[in-house]
């Protein structure tokens, strides 16, 4: 497992809340395939996570747009900067096929991020959506 989902922060919308969740599940399934250097399941599963992340930051891009959200730019660029690191690890596995690489992106960058961006970006977000601020 690379994330206990109770180590991540609830956020005051449910909608955040659930894809938060589904992304720590799939993430965790991704992570004890790397792990387990299974070159096949990683293979499917990456996919599977780009398309997982890109439902996450999209639907919350386009709440922040609904609700002209003030830090809708500083928000969004901290999503596109994983976006562009999960690209770049996509087009060098496509090459590689190197799990071990993988695992320490997963381990000392993306997991850190996650948590971070999540206390830090969504919890202010879903403060503003629920009228908090
Ligand atoms: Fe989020
Ligand atoms: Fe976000």
């Amino acid at each position: 497992m690379l994330i206990n989902p109770q180590e991540i922060q609830q956020v005051a919308n449910e909608v955040m809340n659930m894809l938060h969740e589904e992304e720590i599940e799939i993430f965790n399934e991704f992570y004890d395939a790397v792990v387990a250097k299974d070159i096949e399941k990683i293979d499917e599963l990456f996919k599977v996570v780009l398309f997982d992340v890109e439902d996450h930051f999209k639907t919350e891009e386009d709440m922040m747009e609904q609700n002209k959200y003030g830090y809708f730019q500083v928000h969004k660029s901290d999503h596109d900067t994983m976006r562009e690191k999960l690209n770049k690890f996509h087009k060098r596995w496509e090459i590689l096929k190197g799990p071990t690489e993988l695992q320490g992106f997963l381990e000392k960058d993306f997991k850190s991020w996650l948590k971070l961006h999540i206390s830090k970006w969504d919890t202010e977000m879903a403060l503003h959506l629920s009228g908090g601020n």
